[in-house]
């Protein structure tokens, strides 16, 4: 044992292990509220109002006792309110954040990554040891579900009604244009875009399958003919020079070769063409980081159980990570790419950047 191991200050430790503990407890918090969006408990809290242990599990058909020890674990948790008399009910933030998934604020998507993400520490050890991550495939079906649940409500209220206006891309659109959108996902945000503007035609790429399948079950869901999924490993974007619009939404820095997909997109781009970077908000330095970013500690966490492994899931990948595609980054591989103009916009959003970017 090292000499600073011994010499353990006893109210420090308290401190300490409080701190550890309580990240043991926002896990195990977590794992819960996964739950009780999965079984549909925050949905028929909304739905019921306040109500007892027996009531809420009367209604969703659910033993009483584990349905009780929920609440309790909910309750003490600050995630549900509680009464003296033991009756639980949501907050209009809680139903915000837990239930309402056309709020701006709804979060119990991101939830429902945990389990997919957290199954990623059976290839921790090894990625560690090797350097070489993996793709998003490796979080199953159920991530790639999760991942558009956890952005969609973002698309529906923030992305088409503010931020498409603000740069001078609707009428465009609304006249017929050609989009492509790069790290589609599951295709929430193409088939969004594609039913508000019928005259246009739009194209998701992903290397993703289990995506692709959400991105193909969406538009035959919505059942429009105007967007076409491609798997970007087999069916790249073309270097046509006549995409009017093409965005790239929270995927740069999850990839292996940004900077080789930002050539292509170059390629593909018309002369007056506009690609839209959106990507999570990155500081010049860990400090940085950490000092504005109260939720650094969650990204650096979720770039190494998602981001960070796809972006070293290629031999010699760029491996920039959650909280790697800072502006510096961004601007450089614009130019590298041979776009000649770079404008970074102040839309106010709390975690994300974006950055217009045209030939
Ligand atoms: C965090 S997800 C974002 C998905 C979607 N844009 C959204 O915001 O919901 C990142 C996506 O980038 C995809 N991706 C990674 N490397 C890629 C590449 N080289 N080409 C296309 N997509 C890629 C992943 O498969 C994953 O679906």
């Amino acid at each position: 044992m090292n000499e600073a191991a011994r010499e353990v200050d006893l109210d420090k430790l308290k401190g300490y292990a409080k701190h550890v503990f309580g990240m043991m407890s926002g896990a195990t918090t977590s794992a819960m509220i996964y739950i009780g969006d999965r079984l549909g408990l925050f949905a028929a809290m909304a739905e019921l109002g306040p109500v007892s242990s027996m009531e809420l599990a009367e209604a969703k058909d659910l033993d009483e006792r584990w349905v009780r020890e929920w609440l309790y674990q909910q309750g003490a948790a600050g995630i549900v309110d509680v009464s003296d008399d033991e009756i639980f009910s949501l907050s209009p933030e809680a139903v915000a954040v837990l239930v309402n998934e056309d709020h701006p604020a709804f979060g119990a998507g991101t939830f429902a990554q945990l389990p997919a993400m957290i199954s990623q520490l059976e290839h921790l050890p090894e990625i560690f040891a090797t350097g070489r991550g993996v793709t998003y495939d490796s979080l199953g079906a159920d991530g790639a579900l999760a991942l558009e649940r956890g952005s969609a409500p973002w698309f529906k209220t923030f992305l088409l009604p503010v931020i498409l206006p603000k740069i001078g891309l609707v009428e465009r659109l609304e006249a017929g244009a050609k989009v492509a959108d790069i790290g589609c996902g599951g295709g929430a945000l193409t088939v969004l875009l594609a039913e508000a503007f019928p005259n246009s035609e739009f194209h998701g790429y992903d290397i993703s399958n289990h995506a692709l399948d959400r991105a193909n079950h969406n538009v035959a869901a919505a059942g429009i003919m105007n967007a076409t999924f491609h798997d970007a490993a087999v069916d790249p974007l073309p270097p046509s020079g006549d995409f009017d619009f093409i965005m790239a939404f929270d995927c740069l820095h999850d990839m292996a070769d940004p900077r080789g997909v930002s050539k292509s997109i170059r390629e593909a781009i018309a002369d007056d063409g506009v690609w839209l970077i959106t990507d999570i908000k990155a500081r010049d330095t860990f400090a940085e980081n950490v000092e504005k970013n109260p939720m650094a500690a969650l990204m650096y966490g979720f770039s190494m159980l998602a981001c960070l492994a796809s972006a070293t899931s290629e031999p010699d990948g760029e491996a920039l990570g959650t909280l790697g595609f800072t502006r510096a980054v961004a601007e450089e591989i614009a130019s590298e790419a041979g776009f000649s103009q770079f404008e970074e916009m102040n839309f106010r959003h709390p975690t994300n950047t974006f950055y217009v970017v045209q030939p």
